[in-house]
């Protein structure tokens, strides 16, 4: 693995989570290969989770893990190729980015999309700009479309709860699991990525049935989501399903819109009955009683903690990777 920026990084899916499940179970049985190296933590927007798990899975390797809020903290930075620099940025990220490449052995970069220029979102300059000019191994800690350090953690988290599931036989071992995806209201409009990176990673997996729901006029890019049945009837897609994740997103078509905040979609004890008791994801942050409802999120059925715990042992995994093949 040279780079981390989406499922197609890597080889063998199955194979990676073994080895996060292994860290897991010994979290220091690698705790030399980092030892010397320096990860560099990018962040041009906020976050909990992705950075001290990050943090967390670079010490457990020995390396250290510095944290750069580039966002509060840095010099605005260019993009654009050729610009005139005459408005608001003050360092191109052609001069910044060699620099990281100098200080650090790994570049890691957290860059949300604007919302407001779907090719300019899409086009993902901001992660392709790090990785043209930093020439280090460059992973993302969520980009303008994807997050698939969470993505990766939610397969890990899946592949657990499937054998525990499979032992109480609660579902038929060799029996594909019902996976299903729904959109949650929300009170603003938020980025698209852990909603595509999810089905990304679903699909390239090929281990479930795959179902998302979303009202109509909130259909992701099929480049994500090809191989998923999509069904905009929330009770009919959650029927028997195995696991239900839960992520708000604004509309892709007629681009960032919120058009739909209809309290009818937020995931409830009622509409849990219709699956086959099923576990309920969510990547966090969450809001309470408007995404999804306490009795769901205190409840039995929320795996919710363990996702984001699992989170630290997906970010182990991809860069013991990285070291290994990067020297
Ligand atoms: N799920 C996730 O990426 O959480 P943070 O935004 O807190 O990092």
């Amino acid at each position: 693995m040279k780079n981390f920026v989406s499922v197609n990084d890597v080889t063998n899916i199955d194979d990676l989570v073994k080895k996060a499940l292994i860290y897991k179970a010994n979290p220091f049985i690698d705790k030399t290969i980092g030892t010397n190296k320096k990860i560099g933590c990018l962040f041009l927007n906020p976050s909990m989770r992705t950075r001290l798990s990050t943090q967390i899975a670079a010490q457990n390797l020995g390396m250290e893990a510095i944290i750069f809020n580039v966002g509060n903290e840095g010099w605005m930075l260019e993009f654009e190729e050729e610009a005139i620099m005459s408005g608001t940025s003050v360092e191109h990220v052609k001069d910044a980015a060699p620099i990281f490449g100098k200080y650090f052995d790994i570049l890691a970069i957290r860059t949300f999309p604007s919302l407001k220029n779907k090719e300019d979102d899409y086009s993902e300059l901001y992660i392709k700009q790090f990785i043209k000019y930093a020439g280090i191994p460059v992973v993302s800690l969520e980009s303008a479309t994807l997050h698939p350090l969470q993505s990766f953690t939610d397969i890990i988290t899946i592949t657990e709860e499937l054998e525990k599931m499979k032992r109480d036989s609660s579902i038929n071992s060799g029996q594909k699991p019902k996976i299903v995806l729904s959109w949650a209201p929300h009170i603003k409009p938020l980025p698209q990525c852990v909603a595509n990176s999810f089905a990304q990673w679903v699909n390239a997996w090929e281990k479930a049935d795959f179902v998302i729901t979303h009202p109509e006029d909130y259909e992701l890019t099929e480049e994500f989501t090809k191989g998923a049945t999509i069904n905009y009837d929330q009770d009919e897609a959650l029927k028997d399903a195995d696991f239900v994740y839960i992520k708000n997103w604004s509309t892709f078509n007629d681009y960032g819109k919120i058009y739909e905040s209809d309290t009818k979609w937020m995931l409830t004890n009622k509409k849990l009955e219709l699956t086959n008791n099923a576990k309920v994801m969510h990547c966090l942050p969450v809001r309470r009683n408007v995404e999804l409802s306490d009795e769901i999120l205190d409840g039995p059925n929320s795996i919710v903690t363990l996702q984001a715990s699992n989170r630290v042992w997906a970010a182990q995994a991809v860069l013991s990777e990285i070291l290994k093949n990067n020297g």
